[in-house]
């Protein structure tokens, strides 16, 4: 196979998009992608300033890397949850990431530690509050966002910017449409507005790129990156998504892409509105973050030694 633009070999086939190109083509394909997705939804502009959240992961590296690239004010915030699972999951992840930085002298980065803010690893936390029932996936995203959300607000960013990719954006789509949570289908997009002053706005500039995508990229641009799924991942409903979804690509290329621009042609015309029943939202006593319940954030109820009742 032969590069589209120069003729020489290809190193990467896109059945998709009908595109084969060669290591120089490809990453310059790949980030003009990044590029016209930030450019179309206004994402951010040359003086904002972005916190990108990075996990150690393809992704989340690719994001950070190609927006350093493209020349954005960007600082990293790596989240260190204490997760072991047998594999060292949150050193090896935390690793990847400070080798990322050290390479790059412009790319500072901020951690913030679980255990060390909040006395508990995620696993812990998650064992006492849901007496070991279920996964700390919840547990996990709740914590991610807060975390992401009071990095944001107290450095002043302008955005925050993650490394969902097309695959986790249609995984989400299909759970939702699956159980037809309107409300959460309302709210996906590839840039949230900022809501309520202490909620960041967050973007998405990788939305279109296939999961394959992304690894190519670091592959060939020989970015580092922890390999592993969280060794909670493990039988995520999400992960079953994807595997159905990339059945359905494999047969007919383009498939997931279609879905995702179908659902946001859908969208912009109104076909899934958010409810205008507006929630009364409080700053939480301790944390400041906005919050629906008068008290405490659901954040901060878990620090509270008290398991949760359900
Ligand atoms: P996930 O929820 O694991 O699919 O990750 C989605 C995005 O959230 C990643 O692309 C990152 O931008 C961000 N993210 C996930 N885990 C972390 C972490 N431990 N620290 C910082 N950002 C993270
Ligand atoms: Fe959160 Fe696995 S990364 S539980
Ligand atoms: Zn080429
Ligand atoms: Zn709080």
């Amino acid at each position: 196979m032969r590069c589209r633009k120069c003729n020489r070999p290809a190193v990467f086939n896109m059945r998709q998009h009908r595109l084969a190109l060669c290591e120089i083509h490809y990453p310059e394909w790949f980030i003009t992608q990044a590029r016209r997705a930030i450019e179309k939804y206004r994402m951010f502009g040359r003086d904002d300033r972005l916190l990108v959240a990075v996990s150690g992961g393809k992704d989340s590296l690719a994001l950070w890397d190609v927006l350093l690239r493209l020349g954005y004010r960007t600082d990293g915030l790596y989240i260190d949850l204490g997760i072991d699972g047998g594999a060292r999951y949150s050193i090896t992840s935390r690793a990847k990431v400070e080798q990322f930085a050290a390479e790059r002298p412009s790319a500072q980065f901020t951690v913030v530690d679980i255990k060390a803010e909040y006395g508990e690893t995620l696993p812990e936390v998650a064992r006492r509050v849901q007496r070991g029932r279920s996964k700390p996936c919840s547990v996990c995203g709740l914590i991610k966002r807060h975390a992401m959300n009071q990095v944001a607000h107290d450095g002043g960013y302008d955005a925050l910017a993650t490394g969902h990719n097309l695959d986790d954006e249609v995984a989400v789509l299909f759970g939702n449409l699956l159980h037809w949570q309107t409300g959460y289908i309302a709210r996906q997009a590839p840039v949230l507005p900022a809501t309520h002053g202490g909620l960041a706005r967050k973007v998405k500039p990788f939305y279109r790129l296939h999961e394959r995508e992304t690894a190519a990229y670091a592959l060939i641009t020989g970015i580092d990156y922890i390999y592993d799924e969280c060794p909670h991942a493990v039988g995520a409903t999400s992960l079953r998504y994807k595997g159905i979804l990339n059945q359905m690509e494999e047969e007919s290329p383009g498939t997931k892409l279609q879905f995702y621009q179908g659902f946001l042609r859908a969208r912009k015309v109104g076909f899934f509105c958010e409810k205008t029943q507006e929630v009364e939202l409080h700053p939480c006593s301790n944390c400041g973050q906005p919050t629906s319940a008068p008290g405490l954030c659901t954040f901060c109820r878990l620090w509270e030694r008290a398991p949760v009742d359900d």
